[in-house]
């Protein structure tokens, strides 16, 4: 059964964007393809049913063309009624030695998986807004569960970005709840490990083999689609972020303290803001 009418994918050109991609597609999805590499987005087409695949090509770090990106896009797609923000950079560090540390890659990093969400997200809030007031919509984000827990400590940077990811989601989806939007779902997915080009040695060279790193990207995937249609109010966990997530578990109580606690923050702060 189709999850969505339409789907955004951003990032479908390799992994997990790419498998979700296909897989929304196969089931009865429309989708719009995003990646940079254009002969990806090319052969995506022919792994798909036709006519279930459009593509556009968008590099999301190039800040100012993002609401452009969101005027064209919203203005052929409608009825688009998901947005899959999943595109994704992984870098290693090490601050053992400063002198290693390129912060010019560490700030594209920190771009890629933080800011430039930031920027899609404000640019295509308005089209789900809008279209929330009539049916239910989506935006599902891929985090990461070292957003979480940085456990994988050679990639400071990237746990980093997806912690400030999270944080911003937690807010982003409070926002939406008290503007009203009740039919838009913002749901942060948090994979374990999965075996895709994310850690290949193209993408990280100190790393051999990393490809076969993790879950492998079809179970994985299946596993996403399920979760997905499952219908879930908050969080998509697979692997080590299961046990977070679930009733007691670290980010699962950080949620109930967040619930009772912004509500006390919003009530003590009330006495300082300007009228409107
Ligand atoms: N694999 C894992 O172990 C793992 C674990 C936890 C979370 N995640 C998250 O899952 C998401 C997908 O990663 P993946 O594992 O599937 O990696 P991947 O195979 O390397 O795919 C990354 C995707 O991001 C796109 N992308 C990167 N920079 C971009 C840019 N500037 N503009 C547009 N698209 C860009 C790539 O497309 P182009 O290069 O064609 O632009 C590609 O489609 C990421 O957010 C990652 O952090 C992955």
């Amino acid at each position: 059964m189709a999850l969505y009418k339409k789907a955004l994918v951003v990032g479908a050109t390799s992994g997990i964007g790419e498998a979700l991609a296909v897989k929304l597609a196969e089931t009865g999805t429309h989708v719009v393809a995003v990646g940079r590499r254009e002969e990806r987005l090319q052969a995506l087409l022919g792994k798909a049913p036709h006519g279930m695949i459009s593509t556009m090509v968008l590099d999301i770090t190039d800040l100012p063309s993002i609401a452009s990106f969101a005027a064209a896009l919203t203005a052929a797609h409608p009825d688009l009624d998901a947005i899959v923000l999943n595109s994704g950079v992984q870098r290693a560090f090490d601050f053992g030695k400063p002198e290693t540390v390129d912060l010019g890659t560490l700030e594209l990093e920190l771009k890629t998986n933080y800011t430039s969400y930031v920027y899609l997200v404000t640019a295509l809030l308005p089209h789900l807004q809008s279209l929330s007031k009539t049916k239910e919509t989506y935006l599902i984000l891929i985090s990461a569960t070292l957003g979480l827990v940085p456990s994988l400590v050679r990639t400071p940077n990237y746990n980093a970005s997806k912690a400030a990811l999270h944080s911003y989601i937690t807010t982003l989806r409070q926002q939406q709840i008290d503007a009203g939007f009740a039919q838009l779902h913002i749901i942060e997915v948090f994979p374990p490990a999965v075996q895709t080009e994310l850690h290949d040695t193209i993408h990280q060279p100190d790393l051999v083999g990393g490809d076969s790193l993790g879950m492998p990207l079809a179970a994985f995937t299946n596993e996403l689609f399920t979760k997905l249609g499952a219908d879930p109010k908050l969080f998509v966990g697979i692997g080590p972020a299961e046990a977070l997530i679930a009733e007691g578990g670290l980010e699962y109580q950080r949620q109930k303290l967040f619930e009772t606690q912004q509500i006390q923050v919003k009530a003590a702060l009330s006495k300082f803001l300007k009228k409107k």
